[in-house]
Parts: C-alpha cells; structure tokens; sequence
C-alpha cells in the first residue's frame, strides 16, 4: 500500500520501494524521502529482507526533488546538515538493485550511484540539471560520476545538464543491462531473487569491501584476507563445499 506517495511492499525476500506519485513524475517531496529512509532503515535490521529494490510507478522513475520543497526551504532558515536519505541510501548495507521505468532526473540519477546493480528501461534516461537551475550535485556524483566514467562526460552531465539515453548509460557502466519497458520489473525483481539466493553475509561483505575498502592494494589485499579467512570456516562457505561434495544445490535460506 502507498503511503506518503511510496509503495513499500515486500516480494519474498526482495523489499520494493517504488515512488508513487506518478501525477508530479514522481519527484519526490520531504514526506517521500523520510518514508524511504525508514524503509531502508529497515530492511538493513530485518533478517528476512535480503535485497532491495528501487523503482517507479509510471513513465518516470522520477522528476527528482520536489522543486516546490526546494522553494520552501530557500524561503525558510532550515541549517540541516546532511541528508537522511543520502546517508540511508550510501550506508545500506545489503544489496540495493535500481530498476529505472522512465526518465530519472537530479536525484533520480544521483541516487543510482549508490545502487549496486541497475537494470533500465528502454525509455529510461538521465540527466542532472543542477547548474540551470543555479544549483551544485549532491549524493558525492561529483566525486563518484568522472570515477565511473570519466572527467570530461561527467562534466557534460553535471556542468551543462546534457542528458543521456539508457544504452548510452550501459555502455559507460552506469547501468548493467537494458531491457524493454514490458520486461523491467522482471528482469529486476529476477536479478534481486538472485541476490537473494547467495549467502546473505558473504554478500554484505563483498559490498562493504566494494564501496569502503582500503584504497591502497597491499591494505586491501590484507583486508580482504583477512575476511577470506573468517569465511573458510563460516557456515555459509561450510554449506557451499558440503554441496558441492554431495552434488547438490547449496541452500543458504537460514542464514541472516
Ligand atoms: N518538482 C515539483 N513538481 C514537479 C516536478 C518536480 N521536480 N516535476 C514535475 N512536477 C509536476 C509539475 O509541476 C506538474 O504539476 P501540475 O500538474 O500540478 O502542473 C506535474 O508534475 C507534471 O509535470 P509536467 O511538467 O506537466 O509534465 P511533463 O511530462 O510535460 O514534463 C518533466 C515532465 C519531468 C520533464 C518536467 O515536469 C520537469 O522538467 N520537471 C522538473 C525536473 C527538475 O528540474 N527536477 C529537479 C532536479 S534537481
């Protein structure tokens, strides 16, 4: 059910956020962004959430931030530092799939950033308009977006607001596969039930060793041997090699 314009709904062990205010593109008002943070919250601390998922309702996966709210707050004296949303969203521990339905713009782009897999739309496309409308990028795209694909078509997206298409997206890395619209929630929801059939720690684990690994490769060789021990003997490694031993589908649905 919807409530605050998003529709939080739980399918098996994939927890769907979808912004549903499909009259205004979806962009996302202050009562939005604080429903989402709580249901990230909470899928981080509930054992039978295993994955989640990110999506739209409509032809736009979203508008981005309500300009409106943007008005009220350069109105008021708010001095708030950070974004809830923003730290939920990058401090997520388990595995966020986006699943971009139509064009995601501002925030809708920012966000995907700090998902681990995307699957767009044939109709999905991204762009941030920040320096039109006398405005700088957030979410850290600044830092993440010419990392991921470069410092001159970064600079294209964030300085001139130059959009791009959904393959254009895929062949920069940015999304890991197009489909056609029809096919998106499946792709999504079947790449997520994936995620979800691995081992949940050794999952979490290798996200946290993607996104806040030592920088240095000797630091992080040590880092990750260090993990890679402890998983020897952890009973998710300890199920995997007994099936393989017994030729059988490992089943990792106990662990949390
Ligand atoms: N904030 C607040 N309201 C928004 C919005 C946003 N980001 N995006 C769309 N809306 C509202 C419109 O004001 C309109 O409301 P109304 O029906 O009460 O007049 C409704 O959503 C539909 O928008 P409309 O512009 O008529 O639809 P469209 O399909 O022609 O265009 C967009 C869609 C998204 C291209 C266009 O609305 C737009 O450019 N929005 C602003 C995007 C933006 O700059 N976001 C901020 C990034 S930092």
């Amino acid at each position: 059910m919807s409530q605050d314009n998003v529709a939080v709904t739980g399918q098996g062990s994939t927890l769907e956020i979808r912004f549903d205010r499909p009259e205004k593109r979806n962009a996302l008002s202050r009562a939005m962004y604080a429903r989402v943070v709580e249901a990230l919250e909470g899928a981080d601390t509930d054992a039978a959430v295993r994955v989640v998922l990110l999506t739209g309702t409509g032809s736009y996966f979203t508008s981005g931030n309500d300009i409106s709210d943007f008005q009220r707050r350069a109105s008021g004296n708010e001095q708030r530092d950070g974004s809830p949303f923003l730290t939920a969203l990058s401090s997520l521990k388990k595995p966020l799939v986006g699943a971009v339905n139509g064009p995601a713009i501002g925030v809708g782009t920012t966000m995907l950033a700090h998902c681990d897999l995307v699957i767009a739309a044939k109709s999905a496309r991204f762009v941030m308009p920040f320096t039109s409308l006398g405005l700088v990028p957030e979410a850290a795209s600044s830092l993440l977006f010419p990392r991921l694909f470069g410092h001159q078509r970064a600079s294209a997206m964030l300085l001139l607001g130059e959009p791009i298409d959904a393959e254009t997206a895929r062949e920069w890395g940015f999304v890991n596969q197009v489909v056609e619209d029809a096919a998106l929630m499946e792709t999504a929801q079947a790449l997520a039930a994936r995620l979800a059939a691995l081992p949940p720690q050794a999952v979490r684990q290798t996200k946290e060793l993607i996104k806040n690994g030592k920088t240095d490769v000797p630091g992080r060789i040590a880092e990750e041997l260090t993990l890679f021990r402890e998983r020897l003997r952890s009973p998710e490694a300890g199920e995997a090699f007994a099936a393989f031993m017994e030729k059988r589908k490992p089943d990792f649905s106990a662990f949390h």
